[in-house]
């Protein structure tokens, strides 16, 4: 046989921003081997499309999997979606490279409990993943917050210059192992005591890589335009792409700000490679922070290390069952996990939009009752978003979570349906995709996804995992900075 699959009559979108085609795709030895009308030619398997959409496999380009990648390789909350790879190490958390002194600090307990943690090279991390085979993909980028709490006794202080020569050192490790880049989780209290100069220095390692620098924002509330200015400034030291991680208008006092946090993305992408990721719901979720304890929104708890009974209910009701306040039920929660209702739609959409922004889900796999964006992020934006808001033409969500970030990351050959490129792929019905994960019920697979292949094999399909896993860990595969744009 000359293939050994054929896709039939499929209408392709290939990840590039541009309009569906008819076509047939042949794959061989896991890549995509011709785009065309292959009438008369043969395949070891045929597999139908019957008109649905054939997409490349999503990128999701913001995650926290770094150990579920190795706990439970099924991945169902991303394969489910669609989701054919994932960038893990975010917002100033990895899982490597790290030796822990203690329980793992504040965000990194989102990862999971010290077990996890047993990575201490970055190459050790590589391995554990390729010895796992999860069902998908995985890059990875290497945590500042990690690093310092590697290297520093007291986080709550600016590294000293030994210090910051040990980071540097274990990062360029990380890089020569295959790290996608840095990135930082400035808004935590764990790594806000670091000062734009520490992460400069650090920053400097990627410059001979061209790798990318990732941030969680130093802020998301009101002073969000300077904490922008403050990434850039690092990016433009080292010559990296900057990606903003989940950019948003955080705080009611924040809300309707979106077009200025446009313009100023815009502005630096005019002479600066830039961009953002978001997810497509106006809530956030993360470790129940007491600074953002308020009583203007909602606040709901998805776990408690001393209230376990209480993941899923409203802050306010637990408040009042205890008869104490907002802040000293949050207080008696501690630590524990929040989901917090604190932004405005039209910012979200706003940001979602924009021709900059990446969809990411910034899912949390270790959360008992989690926000639904780690069941439901890409599936909402394609049904939810594109087709029934109509905020943008489906090829365009697809290049949002595909050809688009898989060109900011540099994964290369990936990202995109095109003859040579890898074979991760995705089948929808573009008419019942949708997420059916709720904030209610958020482990919930999404509807209408029929079909998705990882490096050319079949991987779910029926609602069901197919085969063997697929997945592998993939290396950083060159600069960055040329044709970045
Ligand atoms: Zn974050
Ligand atoms: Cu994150």
């Amino acid at each position: 046989m000359l293939y050994d699959l054929i896709i039939r009559d499929a209408r392709v979108i290939d990840g590039s921003d541009t309009p569906e085609f008819r076509a047939d795709v042949a794959i061989r030895d896991g890549r995509i081997q011709r785009i065309g009308h292959l009438d008369g030619v043969s395949a070891s398997e045929e597999f139908n499309a019957a008109g649905r959409v054939l997409a490349p496999g999503f990128i999701d380009v913001h995650t926290h999997d770094d150990t579920v990648v190795i706990r439970k390789p099924q991945m169902l909350p991303k394969i489910t979606q669609g989701v054919t790879t994932v960038i893990v190490g975010n917002c100033g958390i990895s899982a490597s490279p790290v030796t822990l002194a203690a329980a793992p600090p504040d965000p990194m307990n989102l990862l999971g409990p010290a077990e996890a943690f047993s990575y201490p090279r970055f190459s050790d991390y590589v391995a554990a993943v390729d010895n796992a085979r999860p069902a998908v993909n995985v890059a990875a980028l290497v945590g500042h917050t990690a690093l310092r709490s590697n290297h520093l006794n007291d986080l709550f202080r600016t590294a000293l210059p030994d210090e910051i020569s040990a980071m540097r050192q274990q990062l360029r490790e990380s890089l020569v192992s295959g790290a996608l880049g840095l990135s930082t989780g400035l808004a935590y209290a764990s790594a806000f005591s670091a000062d734009t100069d520490e992460i400069k220095q650090l920053a400097e390692e990627l410059t001979a890589f061209g790798a990318v620098y990732t941030t969680h924002l130093r802020s998301e509330f009101e002073p969000v335009l300077e904490a922008m200015d403050e990434a850039f400034a690092i990016g433009r030291h080292s010559k990296s792409p900057v990606v903003i991680s989940h950019l948003k208008c955080a705080g009611a006092g924040n809300w309707g700000r979106s077009p200025q946090l446009l313009a100023k993305l815009e502005a630096a992408a005019l002479d600066h490679p830039v961009g953002c990721d978001c997810y497509p719901y106006a809530a956030s979720s993360s470790t129940l922070d007491l600074k953002q304890v308020t009583d203007a929104f909602r606040i709901t708890i998805t776990w408690s290390t001393q209230h376990p009974d209480q993941g899923g209910r409203d802050l306010k009701e637990i408040a009042a069952g205890w008869d104490v306040s907002l802040m000293d039920a949050a207080r008696m929660l501690q630590p524990a996990g929040a989901v917090y209702y604190g932004m405005n739609e039209a910012d979200v959409q706003r940001i979602l939009q924009h021709p900059l922004s990446m969809i990411g889900s910034d899912g949390l796999p270790e959360d008992p009752f989690p926000h639904p964006r780690l069941w439901g992020a890409f599936p909402r934006v394609l049904g939810h978003y594109s087709r029934d808001k109509r905020l943008f033409p489906l090829h365009t969500a697809v290049h949002k979570m595909t050809g688009l970030t898989a060109s900011r990351f540099g994964l290369h050959e990936r990202g995109f349906i095109r003859e040579g490129y890898w074979a991760d792929l995705v089948l929808f019905d573009p008419q019942t995709v949708r997420d059916v994960a709720e904030f209610t019920a958020p482990q919930r697979p999404a509807e209408g996804i029929d079909a998705v292949w990882v490096n050319g094999h079949l991987s779910y399909t029926d609602g069901q995992p197919q085969g063997e896993r697929q997945g592998r860990f993939l290396p950083r595969s060159g600069s960055l900075v040329a044709g970045f744009g």
